[in-house]
């Protein structure tokens, strides 16, 4: 470290130490086959475990094959899934230098849809839709279908594959797992009175929406290790009048926190079609530090978040402790290089690459002077 920036100190999340503040965000990729990775994720994921983000978070993994969003989507249900993702997490230890976590969720009354360049929105009975299920049976929108509410003995079922996946992840060795409680899937629609209209004790009062999230959340906490890191992906606004709120956000991360989660992603949106998201360069970073006064739980934030002095301010100013980038790191796979540059910082670099760094290499300063 050569800067006092807070971007590239070290932040501790449980019993994981992550070298820097920025997260590779979970990206699904819709190139599974029956859930399992192919090669397509061995070189994306490989080429962002070493990016010098501190920590890369794999994409939406489903718990069971009903919670995938699309049939190309990856799942961490079965032993093929387990075996197959086994040599890509190899990869990314063997070359890489981030920490790595897996996102697990269940798509609930989103799942069964197209893959985005196939136009998106639910597949058609010839295309191999599947029954969705949800908090109640109201379907996303007009044009989708209605899923099956769950009742006592889905919600045990679903419970429990999430916490057979979190199994899963731990055989193979991630450092942190992080539920998908946001964008409208499972445990989202729980929590949003916009998807939840149940009359028994897992709806109704915000007490009661939280329920059934806190004993997925709960039921993972007590088999995910103490040593490894635990969050959530929670929703800071629905966007939409009558849905989750930066309150609501706040409430839910401090009972994370009772339960012993080690952090929360602070998203947005996806509860419904007909909420107008307003976006912009960190428009989810006020939802982010909202969430950080109500609580004590560590916050991650996300959402245009892409030049390294606005990462770097957020924390600077205390509004998040970390930050995640999506796409940012798509168009540049290299970005932590690139904001440990301009902050005057030091990021990890595998050496097979070091003579395109011009600190580590006097050469590449001059091959490469518009970074300079
Ligand atoms: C290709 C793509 C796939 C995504 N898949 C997921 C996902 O699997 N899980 C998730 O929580 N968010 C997902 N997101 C949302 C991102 O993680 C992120 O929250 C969002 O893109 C805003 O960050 P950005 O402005 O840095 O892209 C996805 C975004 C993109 C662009």
């Amino acid at each position: 470290m050569t800067s006092d920036c807070r971007l590239f100190t070290p932040l501790t999340l449980g019993g994981v130490t992550l070298a820097n503040r920025i997260a590779v965000s979970p990206m699904c990729q819709y190139s599974a086959e029956d859930g399992s990775p192919t090669g397509w994720h061995l070189q994306h994921l490989g080429s962002l475990s070493m990016s010098g983000a501190g920590l890369l978070i794999l994409e939406a993994t489903a718990v069971e094959p009903e919670g995938r969003i699309t049939p190309a989507c990856l799942g961490l249900y079965s032993n093929a899934n387990e075996a197959a993702l086994a040599p890509v997490v190899a990869l990314c230890r063997r070359w890489g230098t981030a920490s790595l976590g897996i996102q697990l969720a269940h798509a609930g009354r989103k799942a069964s849809a197209k893959v985005p360049w196939q136009g998106g929105g639910p597949l058609g009975s010839d295309d191999g839709a599947w029954q969705t299920v949800g908090a109640s049976a109201l379907p996303f929108d007009d044009n989708w279908p209605e899923p099956q509410a769950l009742d006592d003995a889905g919600l045990a079922h679903v419970r429990d594959a999430f916490v057979a996946a979190a199994r899963r992840a731990e055989r193979l060795g991630f450092d942190l797992v992080e539920l998908h409680g946001a964008h409208g899937y499972l445990l989202h629609s729980f929590v949003s009175p916009v998807s939840n209209r149940r009359n028994d004790r897992y709806g109704g009062s915000r007490e009661n929406r939280m329920r059934f999230p806190l004993e997925v959340a709960a039921a993972v906490r007590a088999v995910w290790p103490r040593g490894k890191a635990l969050g959530m992906r929670i929703t800071g606004s629905g966007w939409i009048d009558g849905a989750l709120t930066p309150v609501d956000a706040g409430v839910f991360a401090n009972e994370l926190h009772k339960i012993g989660f080690d952090y929360v992603c602070v998203s947005s949106g996806g509860i419904s079609p007909q909420a107008r998201v307003v976006v912009g360069p960190g428009y989810q970073v006020p939802f982010a530090a909202a969430v950080k006064q109500a609580s004590d739980i560590a916050v991650q934030s996300v959402g245009m978040i892409a030049d390294p002095r606005q990462a770097e301010t957020i924390l600077a100013e205390g509004r998040a402790d970390c930050v995640a980038l999506a796409r940012g790191f798509l168009d540049d796979p290299r970005w932590a290089w690139h904001a440990a540059d301009a902050l005057g910082a030091e990021t990890a670099c595998p050496p097979q690459y070091q003579r395109a760094r011009p600190k580590l290499w006097p050469g590449a300063a001059l091959a490469y002077p518009h970074r300079n």
